[in-house]
């Protein structure tokens, strides 16, 4: 069952997004499974390769606390968009390294909600087990 809680407080922090240059808000939040959240947005910058997507914001948030992958109950990833947003490639990345392979990851826009893992979003994922 998707969480609505979390859904709810990752369309909150879509206030927080700060994006002037593609005027596409994303929000997120991850939650833990002591039921802490860790909220984040997606964060631009003039130079564009530098802008910070609202997932990677969240759980550097939660991981800047001191959180690891065991501790992760579901990421939720939202946007106003007329399609969900799934995380891009640099995101799945990180998230490989992040979650554990099956946490509930919830993407969501205003008319749509599905639940995904990054297991599903990346197949074939190169991790540290790989070095
Ligand atoms: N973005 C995210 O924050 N998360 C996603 O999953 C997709 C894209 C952001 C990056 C950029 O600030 C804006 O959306 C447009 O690409």
């Amino acid at each position: 069952m998707i969480d609505q809680e979390l859904l709810n407080r990752a369309f909150k922090n879509l206030e927080n997004a700060y994006a002037p240059y593609s005027n596409y808000r994303v929000g997120a939040c991850v939650k833990t499974k002591n039921g802490d959240f860790y909220d984040g947005a997606n964060i631009e910058n003039a130079s564009y390769g530098l802008s910070n997507c609202a997932e990677r914001s969240a759980i550097f948030a939660a991981y800047s606390k001191g959180v690891r992958k065991e501790d992760i109950e579901a990421i939720a990833i939202v946007c106003e968009g007329k399609t969900i947003a799934a995380p891009c490639g640099a995101c799945r990345q990180v998230l490989v390294e992040l979650l554990n392979g099956d946490t509930p990851i919830y993407l969501a826009n205003r008319s749509e909600q599905m639940e995904t893992t990054i297991e599903e979003l990346m197949p074939m994922s190169f991790t540290g087990a790989d070095l």
